[in-house]
């Protein structure tokens, strides 16, 4: 039995983005399971779902102690019955059986080998397990048509799902400020993504790159992706340009959350330390990279928008939306209310917009 002094009564925001959330977790054990539920809801095209775990996790995360009782739990918010129950069934048992028995699946198993290949996401593993594709070898041996992105994922599977280290990260941040300073002078590269938030591995590196005069970025990815390519860093690389100036539907108000800069989706060709130097002797890996160009009047929330964490995102959003009647995106923040955009050059300016404390990206780990 657990006394009365031992049971903490958090009280913690229902937003992630009004919660400071660092790497230390003191509920890993909870946590992990509930992202689990929040990935496999996610490979099932169970979108709805995916979010309720991923609030729940994320939520778990930000307590500042370890959860042994249920009855700390009172009054939280984020936690639905389901979430409860899995909580519930790992504090009991050491275990979530939901948990076990999504891990020993068959289906969930074949779909995270197949989404494990870069360009192959929920729908198109769904149809090849349809299909009777379980892993790899039924897939080369299948004959499917694989498309470009999905060929290269192939080929570079093993690196690919290999944790980036920061100091690979930081590697590929010197090449990506020698492309830039190479094809135009003045040019600002920044990290953002996961490693930005601290974090010490990642399944890819995000750059940001900008240019202090307006409108000298314009044109800048195809330089720099050319620059890359032959200096040979690049395995694979596909750009998509700049949609947001001739979208219809207004920058406010962007069809999906997907930003519309320019950007290109990247496997690097990285040569390895002395240290890293495996025994099969390949003295390079792949890795993936995201670059996007934003121009610097739209800088201060593109570094906002792509510095995650993907819940701390759609928190901040759904904060702006349901609390401040504002739109938020990673080009700009409109105020409904007033009819006008609202201009910001740093970080600070669009939290204080949002009447929220700034919460730095070291705690933007939702
Ligand atoms: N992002 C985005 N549009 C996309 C893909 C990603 O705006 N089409 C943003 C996400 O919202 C996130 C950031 O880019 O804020 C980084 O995404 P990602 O690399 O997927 O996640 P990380 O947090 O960096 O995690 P990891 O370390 O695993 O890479
Ligand atoms: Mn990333
Ligand atoms: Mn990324």
């Amino acid at each position: 039995q657990i006394s009365e002094a031992e049971v903490a009564l958090f009280s913690v925001s229902s937003y992630a983005c009004q919660r400071r959330t660092t790497l230390d977790n003191h509920n890993s054990n909870l946590t992990d399971a509930l992202s689990l539920l929040a990935e496999n809801a996610e490979l099932n095209n169970e979108d709805g779902r995916g979010v309720a775990f991923r609030r729940a996790a994320a939520l778990m995360k930000a307590l500042p102690t370890q959860v042994i009782s249920m009855s700390q739990l009172r009054g939280l918010p984020c936690l639905g019955e389901h979430s409860l129950r899995v909580i519930k069934d790992v504090l009991e048992n050491g275990v979530s059986s939901e948990v076990e028995s999504t891990k020993q699946s068959k289906r969930y198993k074949a779909l995270k080998i197949l989404t494990g290949i870069f360009g192959v996401g929920a729908k198109t593993a769904d149809r090849w397990i349809r299909e009777g594709i379980y892993n790899l070898e039924q897939l080369r041996d299948s004959g499917q048509t694989l498309n470009r992105a999905q060929k290269s994922g192939l080929e570079h599977y093993d690196d690919l799902n290999e944790p980036v280290t920061k100091a690979e990260a930081d590697a590929i941040g010197e090449i990506v400020q020698k492309a830039v300073d190479s094809v135009l002078t003045g040019s600002q590269v920044a990290l953002t993504g996961g490693f930005r938030r601290g974090k010490l591995t990642g399944h890819d590196v995000d750059f940001l790159i900008t240019h202090p005069e307006e409108g000298k970025e314009v044109g800048l990815m195809p330089k720099v992706v050319a620059w890359l390519e032959s200096q040979g860093f690049l395995l694979y690389q596909k750009t998509t340009r700049n949609s947001y100036l001739e979208s219809k539907d207004g920058p406010a108000r962007p069809a999906s959350n997907m930003d519309r800069f320019e950007r290109c989706f990247s496997i690097f060709k990285l040569t390895k330390g002395k240290e890293q130097e495996t025994a099969s002797h390949k003295i390079w890996r792949a890795v993936r990279v995201d670059l996007v160009v934003s121009p610097i009047s739209q800088f201060a929330f593109a570094v906002l928008g792509w510095t995650g964490s993907k819940l701390f995102e759609r928190e901040l959003r759904r904060w702006a939306g349901h609390e401040k009647n504002m739109s938020l995106s990673s080009h700009a923040l409109f105020d409904n209310t007033q009819n006008k955009y609202l201009r910001a050059t740093s970080e600070e300016e669009i939290f204080a917009y949002l009447g929220l404390e700034y919460i730095p990206p070291s705690e933007r780990n939702a």
